[in-house]
């Protein structure tokens, strides 16, 4: 059984989340119904991967009661002013069909057309709209994701309040190492997105000589790597047993290995 990760208010988010990013509505109904059958209980999306339909219909088809999952969606990175964060949040409830969201995020500090650009004030004006909501019993958690120290930084010391959780790039090769230690210093929960490398990781002959001496997949490995990195993996899949392969995790990696893994940063994709 893995063990729930706990934001600094108390809130627990289940240790691998389905991801479903360029998920087509149709696979991600499936994906999500397989997923919660493998025993998954928290699932990802956002506005903008245009799912949000076929995960609420998946997850209120499933059974399970509402406090059964957790689902996490996203503000758009390009909505920075609170009337259009406001009105794309209650889309995305109505997209969902649910009353509340377990976590939301910022998806982005800045549009991504126009990534490294400062949208400080926007990004300040949305925070403080996402507290709103999470005090108005909207949402339990939430967060940002792709943002920097500096971004959380001016958000937080601006409003008062850290974000519980960064949403972030993380995988064997790239494992942000300042940034993750600057959040988990300050109680953040990191979640890794793309944690086998958007698929690129899966045919490394690296990682799939020290997966075979677990006897497992090279999928298994590196989502095993980031819970050992103290990070909430999200893979992604649309295939039934692949989705049960990666919430597979009853094995640890030695620590020679790991050493290993860790040589890799910068040089896998
Ligand atoms: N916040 C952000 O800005 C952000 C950005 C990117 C991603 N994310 C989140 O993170 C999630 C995961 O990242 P990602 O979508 O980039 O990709 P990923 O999970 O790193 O990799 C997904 C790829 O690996 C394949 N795959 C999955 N499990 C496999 C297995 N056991 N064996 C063989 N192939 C396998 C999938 O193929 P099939 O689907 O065909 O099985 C897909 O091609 C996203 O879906 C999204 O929820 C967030």
């Amino acid at each position: 059984m893995l063990k729930d990760f706990v934001t600094y208010n108390g809130i627990s988010i289940p240790a691998v989340g389905l991801g479903t990013w360029q998920s087509a509505p149709n696979d991600c109904y499936n994906a999500v119904r397989w997923a919660l059958e493998a025993g998954y209980r928290h699932v990802d999306t956002a506005f903008d991967y245009l799912n949000e339909q076929a995960v609420g219909k998946a997850l209120r088809d499933s059974g399970l009661g509402r406090d059964e999952y957790f689902v996490t969606t996203k503000l758009p990175a390009d909505v920075k002013d609170a009337k259009l964060c406001e009105q794309r949040f209650f889309q995305s409830l109505d997209n969902l069909g649910t009353d509340y969201i377990d976590l939301y995020l910022i998806h982005a500090p800045w549009p991504w057309d126009q990534v490294g650009k400062d949208f400080t004030e926007g990004n300040i004006a949305v925070w403080e709209q996402l507290l709103e909501f999470k005090q108005k019993g909207l949402v339990r958690e939430v967060g940002v994701s792709n943002f920097e120290i500096s971004h959380i930084q001016a958000i937080s010391r601006a409003v008062g309040v850290m974000p519980a959780v960064d949403q972030i790039y993380h995988f064997v090769g790239v494992t942000e190492p300042e940034l993750r230690e600057y959040c988990q210093q300050n109680g953040i929960v990191v979640e890794a997105y793309s944690p086998l490398g958007t698929g690129r990781l899966l045919s490394d002959e690296r990682l799939t000589e020290i997966a075979r001496g677990y006897g497992v997949s090279v999928a298994q490995l590196c989502i095993r790597y980031c819970l050992h990195k103290n990070t909430l993996p999200l893979p992604k899949s649309v295939h039934r047993e692949r989705i049960a392969q990666n919430i597979s995790l009853d094995f640890d990696i030695s620590e020679r290995d790991i050493e290993f893994l860790d040589s890799l940063e910068g040089k896998t994709v």
